[in-house]
Parts: C-alpha cells; sequence; structure tokens
C-alpha cells in the first residue's frame, strides 16, 4: 500500500492531533503518500482531501481538538453516501484509510470495510466506549478536566457546606463518572451501567450530615439524567441547598496528557503498520499495556462494559 489517508470524525478528543501526526510521520517514513480528508467523513463524501507532508502535522501535538476538523454526517449512513466517499478515494489512488473516532466513526469504517475498502479503526473519544480497547484516545485527558473542576467545585461546597452536583459527558457510558467520581472523592457516583435508588442516596446524604459532613459531591453521568433533574430530586428528598454543575463541551478540549499522547502515537502508528501489511477491516487498541488489534465489525457487535470493581471500590470509599 503507497497512499493512506486519514480522518476524524465524531466528537473530537484531546490526543485526536497527536493520532493524525503519529499516522502522517509513520507513513513517510515508510515512504508512502499520506492524505488528510477535512471534516470527517463529510469532507470525505464533498472530496476535502489534501496531500499532507511531514511539516504539515508539525507543532500539533500538544493541541486539543484536531487539526482535521470534525463532523457528523448523517448522509454516510447512506450506500449512496458511502459509495461517494469510496469513489473519492480512488479519485485521489488512496488505498487504505485510518479512521480516528469513536463508535459512530466506527460504523462508517465498518461499511467502508464491507464495501472492500481497507479501513482502521483507532479510538478517538472521550467517551471511553469503544470496545475491545482498554482506554480511547482523549479519556485520561477528559478525567484531568473533571477532577480539577471537582476539586475547585468542593472548595466552595465546603465553604458554603452545600451539595453540588456536577454532571459529565460520556453519553452512554460511566467510564468519565466512575473514573473521575473515584480521583475525585466524590460521595456518590451515577452511571448508566449500575443501578441506583434515589431514596438510599439522600439517605446517605442525610446520615453524612447528621456525622458532621456538611458538604457533598455527587457525579452524574449524563447517560443517567440532567445534573439539574437529579438536583432538584434530591433536594426534594432532603431540603438540602444544592447546586448544579454542568462541565460540558469543556471536557472536550484542553492539551492532551502525557498519557494520551503517548497512546494516541502508540495507536497511529499501528494502525499504519496494518495498512502497511495490507490489512483492513482491523480497529486498534490498548490491552494491558500492549497495542492490539482486533476484527472492526466483531467490535462493534460487543458491549461496552464499565469496571465493576471499580465501581464497587468507589461505594467502599465513599461510605
Ligand atoms: O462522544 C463525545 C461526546 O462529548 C459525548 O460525551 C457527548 O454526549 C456528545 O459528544 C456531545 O455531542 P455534541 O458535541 O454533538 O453536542
Amino acid at each position: 500500500m503507497k497512499r493512506i489517508g486519514v480522518l476524524t470524525s465524531g466528537g473530537d478528543a484531546p490526543g485526536m492531533n497527536a493520532a493524525v501526526r503519529a499516522v502522517v510521520r509513520k507513513a513517510i517514513y515508510h515512504e508512502m503518500e499520506v492524505f488528510g480528508v477535512y471534516q470527517g467523513y463529510h469532507g470525505l463524501i464533498t472530496g476535502k482531501i489534501k496531500q499532507l507532508d511531514r511539516g504539515s502535522v508539525g507543532d500539533i501535538i500538544h493541541r486539543g481538538g484536531t487539526m482535521l476538523r470534525s463532523a457528523r454526517c448523517l448522509e454516510f449512513k447512506t450506500i449512496e453516501g458511502q459509495k461517494q466517499g469510496i469513489a473519492q478515494l480512488e479519485k485521489y489512488g488512496i488505498e487504505g484509510l485510518v479512521v480516528i473516532g469513536g463508535d459512530g466513526s466506527y460504523m462508517g469504517a465498518k461499511a467502508l470495510t464491507e464495501h472492500g475498502f481497507p479501513c482502521i479503526g483507532v479510538p478517538g473519544t472521550i467517551d471511553n466506549d469503544i470496545p475491545g480497547t482498554e482506554f480511547t484516545i482523549g479519556f485520561d485527558t477528559a478525567l484531568n478536566t473533571v477532577i480539577d473542576a471537582i476539586d475547585k467545585i468542593r472548595d466552595t461546597a465546603s465553604s458554603h457546606e452545600r451539595t453540588f452536583i456536577v454532571e459529565v459527558m460520556g453519553r452512554h457510558a460511566g467510564d468519565i463518572a466512575l473514573w473521575s467520581g473515584l480521583a475525585g472523592g466524590a460521595e456518590t457516583i451515577l452511571i448508566p451501567e449500575a443501578p441506583y435508588d434515589m431514596n438510599e442516596i439522600a439517605s446517605k446524604l442525610k446520615r453524612s450530615q447528621e456525622r458532621g459532613k456538611k458538604h457533598s459531591i455527587i457525579v452524574v453521568a449524563e447517560g443517567v439524567m440532567t445534573g439539574s433533574k437529579f438536583g432538584a430530586i434530591i433536594e426534594e428528598l432532603t431540603g438540602f441547598d444544592t447546586r448544579v454543575s454542568v462541565l460540558g463541551h469543556m471536557q472536550r478540549g484542553g492539551t492532551p496528557s502525557a498519557a494520551d499522547r503517548v497512546l494516541a502515537s502508540r495507536l497511529g502508528a499501528y494502525a499504519v503498520e496494518l495498512l502497511l501489511q495490507g490489512k483492513g477491516g482491523r480497529a486498534v487498541g490498548i490491552e494491558q499495556n500492549k497495542i492490539v488489534d482486533y476484527d472492526i465489525i466483531e467490535a462493534l457487535a460487543k458491549p461496552h462494559k464499565v469496571d465493576q470493581r471499580m465501581y464497587e471500590l468507589s461505594q467502599e470509599l465513599s461510605i
């Protein structure tokens, strides 16, 4: 394979630029030509494609967001859209494509694979919800953003003896809430993957108050309910002075952490290695600190699992 493309798709994530950089530099190192597809699958369909050189990805490893831009593209869910995308790739003589994104982006990569076009999925999303990899690019940086916010909120919560609800992203997954809640010492964490009882949560808050703990931080994953809805119920059940912080899209930004830069570099480079070997229809990931690859179609069939033992630990440590 002498000519490949790379695109970023779906919600952007810190570290995507490091992954793009690794794809471009690894490809050029192995005397391949590499083309950037701008604005995700929308840019693929409309031909927003430009050859990249080693300088194109200079000075971006430390920058959040994605230099290739991203977009959500309903048209690529259609056979017609997928065929238009492949026609564009063939017009530029591109023989394989690296897709950096989340589960929606993997669906597009799966479609290209099913049309016989070699594609490699690189897990780039803050949600950490891609089956087959322990971590996704952007997750670590998002965690650090959230715990920075929790630490700041804890200052004012203790000053005013308030109960704070912190709503975090993650779409249908609870990884951001669980890991940031554990790291931030949250008194209660709500995730879509675990049952919860509002009355029990309220009773626990009251018991804490009785023990003299006058403030609490509760982390709610957006996939469970909105922070404002949760806060209203808790205020109703306890009568406590509550406030809600919805962290929103700041979790998607910021300079990527070292962990995300290294993960992105390893995964982006390995994606190119697979294309060099003429492989397609694969996704790359990390398991027990080993870089792995697996069938992208099988991957999408597997459910995402949150670490239940970690969830139990968070329960134990917030007694
Ligand atoms: O998938 C990443 C993510 O940030 C989710 O956690 C969140 O629910 C969603 O994207 C928000 O999508 P948008 O940026 O289109 O509002």
